[in-house]
């Protein structure tokens, strides 16, 4: 899943549960770093905290509880946790000192790595909780608000915590995220998902239907379906049928107002006919993907345990733009993976060159502790994975500036999802995920409108509104919302 590059503010809501007005209110602030899946668990922490009277802070500074929702895929994002500890220690210390009390919590997928060396590392830590717990969470605050020491829970529960997560007590905006299905079985040699997130689960059709139909009445009008290994979904259907993301798809384009399907992250081995099908059959689907490939060289790849190879990648790329011809695709790299030669590296730049892509996302090979790739003795030197890191990073940066501008002069429906940083500006995507800044007024937040691209950057386009805004295609108006974080 392509990671982001900040981490995200404040997850939590701005307002109350349904239901019950609780009786204190107290300020939650949310920091969440990593994937997308970080970021719609961390909306959904705080529909779980809600009922106890959280309601959002602006600032760390201000709140009761800290939750920082961290990333263990590389590791620079894990060691960044570590420093955000030391800063919240003395936030705490100067709380403490007036007399107040402010509860640090560590979740995702480095609390469920670590556990209690958090509590040894970091003992300011109050809570640390992993990303299958979290429908507990509330009693686990509670429980840590009477400790004196640490409370952990990064157990992997019987009980799915779907079943268990309120309802949603807020919007999330027009683009929303919908998790749809968790873990990994796939053990590729360098990753630490497996380990993390645990075991591949679906949620069954229904309820992600239900889910679905709820976020695009409260004023979604995208979804983008979530899972570590997304299309390999396999939920319970009606009457007892197993549903993979191809039927699944299907279904949620029924849902009237609901104009664009998303999902990611997916595995080259868990596209199936009736996946690459819903390509070509819906319109709601965008022509974009994120089909990670990770290299280019069969010998890395089967080292990777990738359960494919740089051919099968290839012919599978062509499948799916025979079903969708104007496909965007997108992809993870890892350079420097141990035993990676300089002929493998040159794989990975010529499948690069076959495949040419709208835009990826490429790193270097990082050693997770507890995968086997961790303990290969032909690790490679960190000034090689830099050369090699820097050449592919060039050569995917002239492709994406050529894909951008193979878009100017084109007119785009853009999504428009919020404020831009200018003044009268507003920032939506494009069916190609490309971000595009346009002058807009702030009504039409939440509208689908098409746009006449005239320029392109390297990481965005701009364009100008194109046609009348009371054209039917444009859609409702959006109610007044705003993306939680
Ligand atoms: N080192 C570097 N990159 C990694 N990724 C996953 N594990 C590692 C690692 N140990 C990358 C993969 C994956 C993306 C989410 O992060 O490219 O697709
Ligand atoms: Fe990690 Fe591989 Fe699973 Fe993706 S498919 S989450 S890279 S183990």
């Amino acid at each position: 899943m392509p990671p982001r590059d900040r981490p995200v503010e404040n997850a939590a809501r701005r307002a109350p549960a349904r239901g019950e007005a609780p009786e204190v209110s107290k300020k939650l602030f949310i920091k969440t770093y990593g994937c997308q899946m970080n970021v719609y668990d961390s909306l959904r922490m705080a529909d779980v905290l809600a009922p106890l009277g959280y309601r959002s802070a602006a600032t760390p500074e201000e709140a009761d509880l800290v939750v920082l929702n961290t990333c263990h895929i590389r590791e620079k994002a894990s060691e960044k946790v570590f420093s955000e500890l030391g800063r919240l220690r003395q936030l705490k210390a100067a709380r403490a000192e007036n007399g107040g009390r402010m509860m640090i919590a560590v979740a995702g997928c480095v609390a469920q790595a670590e556990g209690e060396e958090i509590l040894r590392r970091a003992p300011q830590v109050d809570l640390v909780f992993g990303p299958q717990t979290y429908h507990r969470l509330a009693a686990l605050v509670t429980e840590a608000a009477r400790s004196e020491a640490g409370v952990i829970d990064t157990s992997f529960p019987s009980e799915s915590k779907f079943d268990h997560l309120p309802e949603e007590a807020r919007p999330q905006g027009a683009a929303a995220y919908l998790s749809v299905q968790e873990g990994c079985d796939k053990f590729c040699t360098f990753c630490i998902v497996p380990y993390t997130r645990g075991a591949e689960d679906s949620r069954p059709a229904a309820a992600v239907l239900a889910e679905a139909r709820r976020l695009v009445a409260s004023g979604a009008r995208e979804i983008t379906l979530l899972g570590q290994n997304v299309n390999a979904y396999h939920g319970e259907g009606p009457g007892g049928a197993t549903w993979g993301l191809g039927r699944l798809l299907f279904a949620l384009a029924e849902i009237e107002g609901l104009a664009r399907l998303r999902y990611t992250t997916s595995h080259p081995r868990d596209m199936d006919d009736e996946l690459i099908a819903a390509h070509r059959d819906l319109a709601q689907l965008m022509p974009y993907l994120h089909l990670p490939v990770q290299s280019g060289s069969d010998k890395v790849l089967a080292a990777m345990n990738r359960r494919h190879g740089a051919e099968a990648y290839l012919r599978l790329v062509a499948r799916l733009r025979a079903a969708r011809p104007d496909l965007a695709l997108s992809s993870d790299f890892i350079v420097g993976f141990p035993g990676e030669s300089d002929q493998d590296f040159a794989a990975t730049l010529r499948l690069v060159t076959e495949v040419g892509y709208a835009q990826a996302y490429s790193f270097k090979y990082s050693p997770r502790p507890g995968t086997p790739a961790a303990e290969a003795p032909d690790q490679v030197p960190e000034a090689v994975k830099a050369e090699r890191l820097a050449m592919l990073q060039g050569l995917l940066a002239e492709q994406q500036i050529a894909f951008n501008q193979g878009c100017v002069g084109r007119e785009l429906e853009v999504l428009f999802e919020a404020e831009g940083r200018r003044e009268g500006q507003l920032l939506g995507r494009s069916p190609f995920m490309q971000a595009v800044h346009v002058a807009a007024p702030a009504r039409l937040k939440g509208r689908l409108l098409p746009v006449r691209i005239e320029c392109a950057h390297p990481n965005s386009l701009a364009g100008r509104l194109a046609g009348s805004l009371d054209e039917p295609g444009a859609g409702p108006l959006a109610s007044v919302m705003e993306v939680a974080s």
